[in-house]
């Protein structure tokens, strides 16, 4: 267990971390010492020896982020707001290069910022009473963490635009239709199918799984052709290390596989 400001980090099983938001009077806000928690505690994350899959999730029942705290915001100086968004920015890139998977658990309102932190994540898992939202233009400002960007590569500039343009929330069904999110789950299922794909994940060599997620991040910027160049230099990489053998040497002897952190 690590404490920061507004946010716990606690080791839930072997290998699997979870993070909490805890500001639920504000239903999570993220104000700058938000930020600066969320950087804090992936850095500690990352000095730790066993780190396999990170949960990310809010506290209480109601909300995972409702955005970027508002009150916060209100009196901004146009400098202001594009420090305040660099520093959302790089929370985004932190926890999207982080080595290790980082799964959004989202148990309830996921707006705005909120959104665009659940976005930055490897994958959504939502409570099926979660609504996402992108409602920044009704406050009138665009998106500034990342949404604009992210969620067009995710589900598409048709729902982006949708979602951005109208401001209007939609609920944990519909984000499931459009690719939003992976899986929905009851309120009360959410941490336990958050923890089932954090074991699977665990199971698996740590070194594949940093250079699968590196690879598909940073194939989403790239054309085909030097995504593939790229994946054949990481493919090899992968046949320096201990996994590599191990993992085939297991199969081939048809055992489990046992992965050590390196
Ligand atoms: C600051 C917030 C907040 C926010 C909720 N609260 N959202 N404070 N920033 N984003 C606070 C409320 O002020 C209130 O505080 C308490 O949380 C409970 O919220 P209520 O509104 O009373 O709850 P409810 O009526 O259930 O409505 C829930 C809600 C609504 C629909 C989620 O709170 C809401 O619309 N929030 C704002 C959502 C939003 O616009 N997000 C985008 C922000 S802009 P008190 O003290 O009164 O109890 C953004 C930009 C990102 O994210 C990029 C920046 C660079």
């Amino acid at each position: 267990m690590a404490s920061f400001t507004d946010l716990q980090l606690e080791q839930l099983e072997p290998g699997i971390w979870c993070c909490t938001i805890d500001r639920p009077k504000a239903l999570n806000a993220l104000n700058g010492t938000v930020l600066s928690s969320l950087l804090e505690a992936f850095a500690w994350l990352q000095q730790q020896d066993d780190v396999r899959a990170v949960l990310l999730t809010g506290a209480g029942e109601k909300a995972f982020v409702a955005g970027a705290d508002i009150a916060a915001m209100q009196t901004m100086t146009p400098l202001q707001a594009r420090e305040f968004s660099q520093l959302g920015m790089q929370v985004m890139a932190t926890i999207e290069q982080f080595p290790v998977p980082v799964i959004a658990l989202v148990n309830g309102y996921c707006l705005g910022g909120g959104c665009e932190l659940a976005l930055s994540c490897d994958f959504i898992l939502a409570s099926d009473t979660a609504s996402f939202g992108q409602p920044e233009v009704a406050l009138g400002i665009p998106p500034g963490f990342g949404g604009t960007q992210r969620l067009a590569r995710i589900v598409g500039k048709n729902h982006a635009l949708s979602m951005i343009l109208t401001g209007e929330r939609i609920n944990a069904a519909e984000a499931l239709r459009i690719q939003l999110c992976n899986q929905v789950t009851e309120p009360s299922q959410l941490l336990e199918l958050g923890l089932s794909y954090g074991r699977k994940i665990a199971a698996n060599s740590p070194t594949a799984v940093a250079l699968a997620k590196e690879l598909i991040h940073k194939g989403q910027n790239l054309d085909l052709q030097y995504g593939c160049q790229m994946e054949t230099e990481l493919f090899a990489l992968s046949f320096s290390g201990a996994d590599q053998t191990e993992g085939m040497t297991a199969f081939l002897k048809r055992r489990s596989a046992t992965f050590s952190l390196s």
